[in-house]
């Protein structure tokens, strides 16, 4: 494929041919999250294993294609990872995965980073924790980093 002005052929790929779009039943985790400055929405459904892996992951992003790009991308990379690890997996990386992104897109990965904290709130929630453990291990990643 051509690449297309500022973005990258992998962001028009994941953007053309999004990876796990749709929804789980019976999620292990669920999130729905929002951009306040351009008013996009991103779903973010996770399956995740007895032993704290993330088996599956859909996502439904009603926004601009950096955020469907990003949302694709971040999908792909909680396929298979630990609830830990998936907590590293911050907008950066997420740009980085997709070979970059124009400045002004930028704050349209954060979405996926956002949505990633809040489903795995909701599955400690449903496993009867509190969400603020979320907090506690993504403050302790900040740290080791
Ligand atoms: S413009 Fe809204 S997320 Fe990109």
């Amino acid at each position: 494929m051509s690449n297309m002005g500022p973005y990258s052929d992998l962001v028009m790929d994941h953007f053309m041919n999004p990876r796990n779009m749709g929804e789980i039943e019976n999620a292990s985790g669920v999130a729905e999250v929002g951009n306040p400055s351009c008013g996009d929405v991103m779903k973010l459904y996770l399956l995740i294993n007895n032993d704290g892996i993330i088996e599956d992951a859909k996502f439904k992003t009603f926004g601009c294609g950096a955020a469907i790009a990003s949302s694709s991308m971040a999908t792909e990379l909680l396929k298979g990872a630990r609830v830990e690890d998936a907590l590293k997996l911050t907008n950066q990386a997420i740009v980085d995965a997709l070979g970059g992104l124009p400045p002004a897109k930028i704050h349209c990965s954060v979405m996926a980073e956002e949505a990633v904290e809040e489903a795995l709130k909701d599955y400690f929630v449903k496993a009867g924790k509190d969400a603020s453990v979320v907090d506690e291990m993504k403050a302790q990643i900040k740290k080791d980093h």
